[in-house]
């Protein structure tokens, strides 16, 4: 019996992990292709928030390569704010809500990319 309840306790704890947005399930290699079509005009090929259209924004998205200032941030703010946009947590409202674009799964790829960028 002790066997069996130590195996459901597994199982529970991975269903668990599988069913939280993480960067670390995401392929960041699918996340880059998702990011240069969608996220790249504003926040640059290289995500330090200086893309063609960001010229024009104000505030202007911030660096995603600053590794100290990314660590501040929770897996779901990021997923809040990249699903529901930066009105939605009390940012800017030129940073688009993306839910209806981007998967759940498109959506862990690209926060596994962002997550990557800094170095
Ligand atoms: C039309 C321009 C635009 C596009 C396109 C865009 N963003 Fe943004 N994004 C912004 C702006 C502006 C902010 C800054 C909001 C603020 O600081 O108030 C922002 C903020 C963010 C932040 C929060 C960073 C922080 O400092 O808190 C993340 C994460 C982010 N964007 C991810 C994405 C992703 C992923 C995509 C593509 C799926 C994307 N953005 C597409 C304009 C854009």
């Amino acid at each position: 019996m002790r066997v069996m309840s130590v195996a459901i306790g597994i199982v529970c704890m991975a269903l668990s992990i599988v069913s939280e947005v993480s960067a670390d399930q995401g392929d960041a290699v699918q996340g880059k292709v998702a990011y240069t079509q969608y996220c790249a005009s504003c926040h640059g090929n290289t995500g330090k928030g200086d893309g063609p259209a960001a010229a024009s924004l104000s505030p202007k998205p911030r660096d995603l390569t600053d590794k100290d200032y990314m660590a501040t941030l929770e897996d779901s703010y990021l997923t809040d704010i990249i699903n529901k946009g930066g009105a939605a947590v009390g940012k800017s409202a030129l940073m688009p809500p993306w839910s209806a674009v981007l998967k759940k799964e498109d959506l862990q790829n690209v926060i596994a990319y962002i997550r990557g960028l800094g170095h």
